[in-house]
């Protein structure tokens, strides 16, 4: 196992235990909501996200204790948005991290319910004060966050995604909609630490570069993918683009372009964290196995 495969288990595990606890658990009628908020969020999935997180936080020797409740917090966004990506209305899948989806096990009402549940607790656990220590710091967080998930973030690029399916999109429309889709979200995992350490202007514009590149690459894999992977070991299904008629990357550009222009983003994402040196090797690694997973 590679010093990033080992470093992305860990910190998955460590993801893992703080959801675990920070996940509602009713026993009354609310059950039925709580228990789906669990079964969406505990099923598995990569936790990149929250990699990012602590990665970026690392880079200024932030806390744990610090970084753990972000990190959490974009987890439950993004598993809300991967609950209600899967509806009916949206992309109508039954099949996510290699279960039924949130909506297929419980049911349409109840899924909606436990993403608006998911996103709500998100912001309880950054302005919480047992979090990072100053306040100004947790609302900066809630701020950031908030417009990467909001309607000129990811829930915009849901709605353009969404438009992709009868509208003709040209390269420069496709960029947009997937910087917003999945590079709005990246963008606050990767700054997030900087925001923690209230770090300089000259960090914090490195990152979002960074962040801003391996977005973009993050999401030509998933739409390569899609076009060509395995429903079994990706725990979705595949080939649901093409047939919704999708403008994305590979359809513009084609599958061999569409991943030559993918390991072009991770290299400039690693060129952009020069100024870090050695700190960021791990970051480094993780642009390009974001590309070649
Ligand atoms: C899938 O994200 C949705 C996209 C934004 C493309 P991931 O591939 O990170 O999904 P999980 O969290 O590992 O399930
Ligand atoms: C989902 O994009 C992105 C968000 C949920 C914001 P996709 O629809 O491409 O994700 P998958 O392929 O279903 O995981
Ligand atoms: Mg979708
Ligand atoms: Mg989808
Ligand atoms: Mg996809």
């Amino acid at each position: 196992m590679s010093r990033l495969e080992e470093a992305l288990r860990d910190s998955a595990d460590e993801v893992n235990r703080a959801l675990l606890e920070l996940l509602p658990n009713a026993n009354d009628t609310i059950g039925r909501l709580t228990d789906a908020m669990r079964y969406a969020t505990l099923a598995g999935g990569k936790r990149l996200r929250p990699f990012f997180v602590l990665s970026g936080a690392d880079l200024f020797e932030v806390p744990r204790a610090w970084s753990m409740p972000t990190a959490a917090a974009i987890e439950m966004v993004h598993t809300y948005s991967l609950v209600h990506d899967d509806l009916p209305a949206m992309d109508d899948d039954d099949l996510r991290r290699g279960q039924p989806t949130c909506h297929v096990k419980f049911d349409d009402a109840t899924a909606i319910l436990a993403g608006d549940s998911l996103l709500t607790l998100a912001f309880q656990v950054i302005a919480a004060p047992d979090g990072h220590p100053d306040a100004a710091v947790r609302a900066d967080l809630g701020h950031a966050l908030a417009t990467a998930a909001g309607a000129l973030g990811m829930a915009g690029g849901q709605v353009m995604d969404l438009a992709a399916e009868h509208q003709s999109f040209d390269l420069e429309a496709v960029i947009r909609l997937q910087q917003l889709k999945t590079g709005a979200l990246f963008g606050f995992c990767c700054e997030a630490g900087a925001i923690m350490a209230r770090a300089d202007e000259a960090a914090r514009r490195a990152l979002r570069s960074y962040a801003a590149n391996i977005g973009l690459a993050f999401q030509i894999a998933d739409d390569l993918l899609d076009h060509e992977g395995d429903e079994a070991a990706l725990g979705k299904a595949v080939g649901k683009d093409a047939a919704a008629g999708k403008a994305t990357f590979v359809e513009l550009l084609g599958a061999e372009e569409a991943r030559r222009r993918a390991d072009r983003l991770a290299g400039e994402a690693v060129a952009a964290l020069a100024l870090f040196g050695d700190k960021a090797a791990l970051l480094c690694e993780a642009a390009h196995y974001i590309v070649s997973r």
